[in-house]
């Protein structure tokens, strides 16, 4: 039986582990030929290596999201290679937990350039090769703290909201240009990654916001992939503009306050 994006390529930023690595296999699973990308060259390069090893096909390509000059080579890579790009996974991030007067601006900039101004370059230079071949699907990895934001992410919370916007905007666009692109996001909630892992910081409040959940408990990459892979599918060729949680009804309810910082 054919894969539900049998045929497709694929290209996922910050592949290299957790959710990003999740939809480059299921993807894969799925048909596709997936293009790992990441700043972790050999994490990177490990996922490509697994999928191809699992029969699937896969190649990895070092990208820095946040480098308008490394996007133009990628999406010249792929156009060489693969000669198309169907579905574009805008993945790469991270959140920087910090009181608003305490928030360096570099950091402050560090964490923009890759929530926000990654997806942008994203969808710049990779919606050209899409039209060339009539068509494609990207998917916004944004986040449930774009309906809710949290206390001590204002930043990230910040940027995963113009994502949502921007993601409506190119949707719009794309529809009015009858170019066969759709562009949605996915807003993950508490999901079990590195981001999370201990030694970061925003764990513990993730760890207290998790308890939080209706369902109880954080979910797991795959289940943020499914959604992805949904998106990427025919299945979802009447949807657009859309902005999908995935979070265990996290954003259906308010969190009590946190004590002042
Ligand atoms: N884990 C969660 O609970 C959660 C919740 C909501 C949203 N998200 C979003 O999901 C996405 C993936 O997060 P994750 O939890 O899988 O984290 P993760 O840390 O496992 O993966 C993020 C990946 O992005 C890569 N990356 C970082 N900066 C990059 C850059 N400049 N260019 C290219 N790659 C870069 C990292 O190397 C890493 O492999 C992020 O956008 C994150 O904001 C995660």
């Amino acid at each position: 039986m054919p894969g539900r994006v049998e045929g497709k390529v694929a290209l996922v930023t910050g592949a290299a582990s957790g959710i990003g690595e999740a939809c480059a296999t299921l993807l894969a699973r799925e048909g596709a030929s997936v293009v790992v990308t990441d700043i972790r060259q050999e994490a990177g390069r490990g996922v490509a290596d697994a999928i191809s090893a699992a029969g699937g096909t896969a190649d990895f390509l070092l990208l820095d999201v946040t480098d308008e000059a490394a996007w133009t080579t990628t999406i010249g890579d792929v156009r060489r290679r693969q000669g198309r790009l169907d579905i574009l996974v805008n993945n790469a991030g991270f959140g920087i937990a910090s009181a608003i007067v305490d928030f360096p601006l570099e950091d402050w900039r560090r964490q923009t350039a890759v929530v926000y101004d990654g997806p942008f370059l994203g969808m710049k230079h990779a919606i050209p090769l899409m039209r060339e071949g009539g068509g494609g699907s990207i998917v916004n990895i944004s986040s449930a703290n774009a309906f809710l934001p949290v206390a001590m992410m204002p930043g990230y919370s910040a940027a995963k909201a113009a994502l949502s916007n921007l993601t409506k905007s190119v949707a719009q666009q794309c529809g009015a240009a009858r170019d066969g692109i759709r562009c949605n996001a996915v807003l993950p909630g508490m999901i079990d990654t590195p981001m999370h892992a201990p030694d970061r910081r925003g764990a513990a409040m993730a760890e207290r916001a998790a308890a939080n959940v209706p369902l109880g408990l954080k979910g797991e990459p795959i289940d943020v992939a499914y959604g992805v892979l949904w998106l990427a599918s025919e299945e979802a060729r009447y949807v657009t503009g859309a902005e999908i949680p995935i979070d265990g009804g996290f954003t259906t309810r308010f969190l009590p306050m946190p004590p002042a910082a």
